[in-house]
């Protein structure tokens, strides 16, 4: 590898499969398995590459509102990949998670994440997980609501206690790509993103290669990260 250092958490914003869809002309659903195809083969390359953590945005709460026959067909992708395709991730030794809200998810989604889970949950050589049916701002309504359950008194609340009621317990995120060239976070991650970099190529989802995750990783090791100090 040309670089020295890769992030210990890493987030990518999967974005543009439908546009690269509709630029051949083809159905959005398209762009959305080509999308996944395409991810399976880049996280066994960020493995490989040893990034431990990685996050990726699979599906917003918002993404709820689109047509129903794409909505249907995610819904039928992730349940393939989680029970099938993802499988080599248990092999390289990683663990998968996911973030989200359970609720509206169909019922075969569900199962498929728990049996991902609990298929890789022994796995130690890197983590990955899944925001699926995931909002930030729903993540920390979702963590205020488990402390306020807990019956945690307002003095020992800290940054700690809030941290340890997330969807999961995770590192701070380094670097994050969203493709695509949309310049947003749309709502991933926000507590977690705190002091992460971001970087926007704008190469659509399913033409985002190998060779593109090391120029990625060239930006990521140029940039100067100085956590507000200076
Ligand atoms: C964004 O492209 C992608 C999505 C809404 C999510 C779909 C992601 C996958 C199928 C990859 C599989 C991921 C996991 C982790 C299971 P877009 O539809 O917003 O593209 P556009 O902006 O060009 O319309």
């Amino acid at each position: 590898m040309r670089n020295e250092k890769v992030p210990n958490h890493l987030g990518i914003i999967v974005d543009g499969n439908g546009r690269w869809a509709e630029k051949r002309g083809l159905n959005r659903s398209l762009g959305h398995k080509e999308g996944a195809d395409n991810l399976k083969k880049l996280l066994l390359y960020i493995y490989d590459k040893k990034v431990p953590y990685v996050s990726i945005y699979a599906f917003s709460t918002e993404n709820f509102k689109r047509e129903k026959s794409e909505v249907d067909f995610l819904m039928n992708l992730f349940v393939t990949l989680f029970t099938k395709e993802f499988l080599t991730l248990k092999e390289k030794g990683v663990k998968v998670v996911f973030s989200g809200r359970r609720d509206p998810l169909p019922k075969k989604v569900l199962k498929s994440m728990d049996f991902l889970e609990e298929e890789t949950k022994e796995q130690k050589n890197g983590v990955l997980n899944i925001c699926l049916n995931y909002g930030g701002q729903y993540e920390l309504v979702d963590a205020v609501k488990k402390i306020v359950e807990k019956g945690i008194k307002q003095e020992e609340i800290t940054k700690e206690v809030l941290e340890e009621n997330l969807y999961q317990t995770l590192p701070p995120l380094d670097f994050i790509i969203r493709t695509s060239g949309e310049m947003r976070s749309s709502n991933f991650m926000i507590y977690q993103s705190a002091y992460a970099e971001y970087y926007f190529p704008d190469t659509l989802f399913p033409d985002f290669h190998e060779e593109d995750f090391d120029r990625a990783m060239d930006v990521y090791n140029k940039r100067n990260r100085r956590f507000g100090g200076n």
